[in-house]
């Protein structure tokens, strides 16, 4: 919990509505609003949408809806206000002065997030240095739980004009030595990628809007034991287990951070790296959440940061939709939504997706064996016959193939079948042309 003078922090989110914006978004960019504030472990006094015709340069918002919110403010004993949008630091700082609390816009309370659940190493590095970056921006302080640990003036103090001159030079040089640091990280997770790639066994990445079910569905498909919870962005680094198919055969899943709406510019360059391992996915799972009312808005997030990280079908990477928390979906639900899902249980739908529920097991063999399907899609298997002297062809094919059948004849050439990846299988025809059978 944050402590600050032995309670627990009071926040009120506002959400600004412009006369452009769709109403019925508004609610829900809400309702994340407050789950993203709850991540941060804060106490959520209220949440209120706050209408806005304009926006004001100075302090974001117009004068009336500011005296509205100074008076929520102060009588609800309120210690930060989360603006969940984007403001300029000039607005956050006109803002804190004027309403004498912390202000903290989306990409300051998504920061901080990420702040908090980092584990590894390289996840903390990574966080660190977009939010280094982000204060160098601001020339302001965010609020993080660093500076308290520090102790100094509390957290309402912010930097005076002077200070801000060191801050900076203090920001750029932590920046470069976090960038070297990561390099080093960097460079040895490279070598455990490459490594990996070296194993015979396909990759699976799970992606998805945070909060649709990646981790439960990694529980229940793995052994693996990460984090499910019902708090927006329990896990922040990637994980892999091996997952076993129906046939017997395995395959590597990776569970990713989940992705959200306006990411910050920084964090989505930070992550980057972490999410570098989707592109080099055989295949990747897009895990939605099918009783979420903005269920089609998320896919195109997604879809989005797929398509800036130069993955996804575009690129040739095939991608399963599984839509999940169909066990949500009762008979109050409309006629459509459960026609939609009872088509997707029988496996009738046109799109290929999968309807599941990672809670209760529903459709999860089904996708199994689905995944299998799709990963045996591209394989190809290739015949060979390798005379002793070329055994090292043979270990090649053991090391980066799934062995059909392999028998010996009398003058010790080895016959062997073996089914391959298509990359894999091009470049072992390129290699060894001579060898292939038939
Ligand atoms: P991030 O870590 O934020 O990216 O979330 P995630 O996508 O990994 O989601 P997670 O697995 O943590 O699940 C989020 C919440 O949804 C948890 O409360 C889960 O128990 C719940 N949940 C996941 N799958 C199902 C499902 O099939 N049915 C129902 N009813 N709830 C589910």
């Amino acid at each position: 919990m944050i402590d600050l003078e032995s309670r627990v922090l009071r926040a009120y989110v506002v959400q600004p509505v412009l006369s452009s914006d769709r109403a019925y978004d508004s609610d829900y960019k809400l309702e994340e609003a407050r789950r993203l504030a709850e991540a941060l472990e804060v106490e959520v006094a209220g949440a209120d949408l706050v209408a806005l015709r304009e926006i004001r340069a100075g302090e974001y918002f117009t004068s009336g809806k500011l005296d509205e919110i100074k008076a929520y403010i102060n009588s609800h004993d309120i210690d930060i206000l989360i603006v969940n949008t984007s403001i300029a630091p000039i607005q956050q700082r006109n803002l804190e002065r004027k309403l004498n609390v912390k202000v903290v816009d989306r990409s300051g309370m998504i920061l901080e997030i990420f702040g908090l659940r980092a584990a590894t190493k390289e996840g903390k590095l990574q966080v660190e240095l977009a939010r280094q970056a982000y204060e160098r921006s601001r020339l302001v302080r965010t609020w993080t739980h660093l500076e308290r640990q520090r102790g100094g003036q509390g957290f309402l103090a912010g930097p005076g004009e002077t200070q801000i001159e060191s801050d900076r030079r203090m920001l750029d040089k932590r920046i470069s030595k976090l960038r070297s640091q990561i390099d080093d990280v960097r460079r040895t997770r490279e070598l455990q990628r490459k490594q990996r790639q070296r194993a015979p066994e396909r990759v699976v990445a799970l992606v998805g809007y945070t909060n649709a079910g990646k981790s439960t569905i990694f529980n229940r498909v793995t052994d693996g034991d990460v984090l499910a919870k019902d708090m927006l962005f329990a896990t922040l680094d990637t994980t892999h287990r091996l997952l076993d198919l129906p046939s017997g055969s395995k395959a590597i899943l990776s569970d990713t951070v989940g992705f959200i709406s306006d990411l910050p510019t920084d964090l989505i360059t930070a992550f980057r790296a972490t999410l570098e391992e989707v592109q080099e996915a055989d295949l990747i799972l897009h895990i939605r959440d099918i009783t979420d009312p903005l269920a089609d808005d998320r896919r195109d997030v997604v879809m989005d940061i797929l398509r800036s990280l130069n993955a996804g079908p575009e690129h040739g990477q095939p991608i399963l939709e599984v839509l999940n928390k169909i066990d949500l979906l009762d008979d109050d639900e409309s006629e459509s939504e459960v026609n939609a899902a009872r088509r997707l249980l029988d496996g009738d739908d046109h799109t290929g997706a999968i309807g599941i529920s990672a809670l209760n097991g529903q459709g999860v063999d089904r996708l199994l064996m689905r995944i299998e399907e799709m990963l045996g899609a591209s394989d190809e298997i290739i015949h060979s016959i390798i005379p002793p002297a070329q055994f090292a062809a043979r270990a090649w094919l053991h090391e980066h193939g799934e062995i059909i059948s392999e028998q010996m004849r009398d003058n010790g050439v080895m016959d062997i079948k073996v089914r391959l990846r298509s990359s894999d299988a091009g470049i072992y025809r390129s290699k060894h042309s001579d060898l292939i059978a038939g």
